[in-house]
C-alpha cells in the first residue's frame, strides 16, 4: 500500500492522483465506455497552484487510470470546468464524422486578474486536448467569473452554459446552438445561503421517485465558505428549467437544502453523457475543504474525491429532497463478508468483528432506550473517530474533534445531520477508506462526509451505547477494494 507521511495507508478505491495537489473534479464526462474525470490540479507541486487539468478514466468508476495533464496551465491557468460530447459537430471541431469532446474551463489570468470562460476540444477520446483559438469564449472583463457547466438542453435543443459571478452570490445562465457564440439568457441569486463566493454550479433534471412522468430540476451551488460543516460546500434548490431560466418551487422552502452535512464534500457536479439506458444522474465532490485543504496530512498526494454517488429526487413531507448512493458498482469491490445480528450494546464498549479501514458496514439498530449509540473507529496510539446517533433528539454525528494529531485549527470538530428514527430503528451505510468516511443515512437522504487522519494505520472497529441499552440488529460489512491507483 502506498503510504504517507506518517506511515498511513492511502485511501485503496476513492481517487487520489499518484502525487500532488488535486482540488474540484472537471470535464466529468461519458464517451465511448469510459467515464472522464478531470481535476484541479497543480503537476508542479502539493498546494494549490499552478492549475492544470489532471485526468485519469474508468470504466466502472471505481477503478480508476490517471493519465497525463489535459489541459496545462499556460498563459491562463485552467480553473474548474465542464465537458460535453458535441454529438452532432455542432462546434464543426469534430473530424472524420466522429462527435468531438469540447471542455469549457475558466481562463484565470494570473497578470490581469481576470477570469473568463475557454474551450478545447479532443478528437481521440480525451487523451489529448487543442485550445480553441487563444481568445477566451465568454469573457465580461469580470475577476470572479467562473466554473462554466455546460450541458445539452433537449427540449428547446440548446447548449447550456451555467457560470457564477462568485462574490455576487449570482448565477448566470447562457445558451449556443454552436458552443462557441453564448448569449445570456437570465440570471438566478442570490437566494438560499450566500458566503463569500458562490462556485461550481450544475443543474440537471431528475424524475422523482414513485411518480412516473414526474421531474424537477436541482441546481447545485456551492459555497466557498460558510456551508453546514463549517467551511466550503453545497446547497440546492428544486425547482423548473424551461431552458432560459431556472425558477426554484416555492415549496422547497427558504432554508438552504445542503448536499451534504460533513466537512468534506465539496464542487460536488455531476457527468455529462451518461447514455440514457443507464439512465443515472451521478456526481462526485472533493473531498476537502478550503479552511485547511493545504494543510491536511498527506503525502505525496494532497486531495482526494468521494465515491461518485447517483442522485435521486424524493418527495418527502417536508418537501422535494435528493437522496445519494454510492454508485452500484462499489458493490464489485466487496470481500470477505462478516454478519452479525443481534448484538446488545451498552455502557461497555464491545468490539466489532471488522477488520481495518477500507471497508463498508450497514446497520440497522433498534435504538432501545439509550439516548446515544456510537461507533468508534481507533488507532493503535488512543486516537478515534466517533460516528453516532443521538436518538432522543434525532441527531446524527461524526465527532473528529480526537480523529488524530493536530494540523489545523479548523479540522478537530463534530458534524451534525439531522436523521429519522422510526419506530425506535434507524439504519446506517457508512463507507469508510482509511481517511475518509462518507455515512449514509435516511436511505441517502442524509450524509456526512468526512476526512480524519489517525496516526497510524492499524484500524479497528467497536460500538457502545449510552445512558440505556440498543441492538444492532443486524451488521453487515465487507472489506472493500481490489480497486488499483495507476
Ligand atoms: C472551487 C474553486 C473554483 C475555481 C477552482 C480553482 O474550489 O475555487 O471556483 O475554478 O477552485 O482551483
Amino acid at each position: 500500500w502506498a503510504q504517507d507521511a506518517s506511515n498511513r495507508p492511502q485511501p485503496v478505491y476513492h481517487f487520489a492522483p499518484a502525487a500532488n495537489w488535486m482540488n474540484d473534479p472537471n470535464g466529468l464526462v461519458y464517451y465511448d465506455g469510459e467515464y472522464h474525470l478531470f481535476y484541479q490540479y497543480n503537476p508542479y507541486g502539493d498546494r494549490w497552484g499552478h492549475m492544470s487539468w489532471g485526468h485519469a478514466v474508468s470504466r466502472d468508476l471505481v477503478r480508476w487510470t490517471e493519465l497525463p495533464v489535459a489541459v496545462p496551465e499556460t498563459d491562463v491557468m485552467a480553473f474548474s470546468g465542464s465537458a460535453v460530447v458535441d454529438w452532432h459537430n455542432d462546434s464543426g471541431l469534430g473530424k472524420n464524422g466522429k462527435p468531438p469532446m469540447v471542455a469549457f474551463f475558466t481562463g484565470f489570468n494570473p497578470r490581469t486578474k481576470i477570469q473568463a470562460q475557454y474551450a478545447a476540444y479532443s478528437n481521440d477520446r480525451g487523451r489529448t486536448w487543442t485550445r480553441f483559438g487563444d481568445k477566451p469564449i465568454l469573457d465580461i472583463g469580470s475577476t470572479e467569473f467562473r466554473d462554466p457547466k455546460v450541458f445539452w438542453h433537449a427540449k428547446t435543443k440548446s447548449w447550456i452554459m451555467l457560470v457564477v459571478l462568485a462574490v455576487e452570490n449570482k448565477l448566470a445562465i447562457y445558451t449556443s446552438k454552436d458552443l462557441k457564440q453564448w448569449d445570456k439568457a437570465s440570471e438566478f441569486g442570490p437566494a438560499g445561503a450566500r458566503g463569500k463566493n458562490w462556485e461550481c454550479p450544475d443543474l440537471f433534471e431528475l424524475p422523482v421517485e414513485g411518480h412516473p412522468g414526474q421531474t424537477r430540476w436541482v441546481l447545485g451551488i456551492n459555497l466557498g465558505d460558510s456551508a453546514i460543516g463549517g467551511g466550503s460546500g453545497g446547497q440546492y434548490f428544486v425547482g423548473d428549467f424551461d431552458g432560459r431560466r431556472f425558477t426554484p418551487d416555492p415549496t422547497s422552502g427558504t432554508a438552504p437544502l445542503w448536499m451534504d452535512y460533513g466537512a468534506d464534500f465539496y464542487a460536488a457536479v455531476s457527468w455529462n453523457d451518461i447514455p440514457a439506458k443507464d439512465g443515472r444522474r451521478i456526481w462526485i465532490g472533493w473531498a476537502n475543504d478550503w479552511r485547511y485543504a493545504n494543510a491536511i496530512p498527506t503525502f505525496p498526494s494532497r486531495g482526494l474525491m468521494s465515491l461518485p454517488r447517483t442522485v435521486s429526487l424524493r418527495q418527502t413531507a417536508a418537501g422535494y429532497r435528493i437522496a445519494q448512493a454510492p454508485v452500484r458498482e462499489v458493490e464489485t469491490l466487496r470481500r470477505d463478508p462478516v454478519r452479525v445480528d443481534e448484538l446488545l450494546l451498552g455502557e461497555a464498549e464491545v468490539a466489532l468483528p471488522v477488520e481495518g479501514g477500507s471497508v463498508e458496514l450497514q446497520l440497522d439498530i433498534d435504538a432501545g432506550n439509550a439516548d446515544q449509540i456510537v461507533l468508534a473507529l481507533s488507532d493503535d496510539q488512543g486516537f478515534r473517530t466517533l460516528i453516532g446517533v443521538n436518538p432522543t433528539i434525532k441527531e446524527l454525528f461524526v465527532d473528529r474533534t480526537r480523529s488524530g494529531p493536530h494540523f489545523h485549527d479548523a479540522f478537530p470538530e463534530r458534524h451534525n445531520a439531522p436523521i429519522k428514527i422510526e419506530a425506535g430503528r434507524f439504519t446506517l451505510r457508512l463507507l469508510v477508506d482509511q481517511s475518509i468516511v462518507e455515512v449514509y443515512a435516511d436511505n441517502g437522504e442524509t450524509t456526512i462526509t468526512d476526512r480524519f487522519f489517525p496516526a497510524s494505520g492499524k484500524l479497528r472497529w467497536s460500538a457502545y451505547a449510552r445512558n440505556g441499552t440498543a441492538t444492532i440488529r443486524s451488521l453487515k460489512a465487507w472489506q472493500l477494494g481490489d480497486a488499483v491507483q495507476v
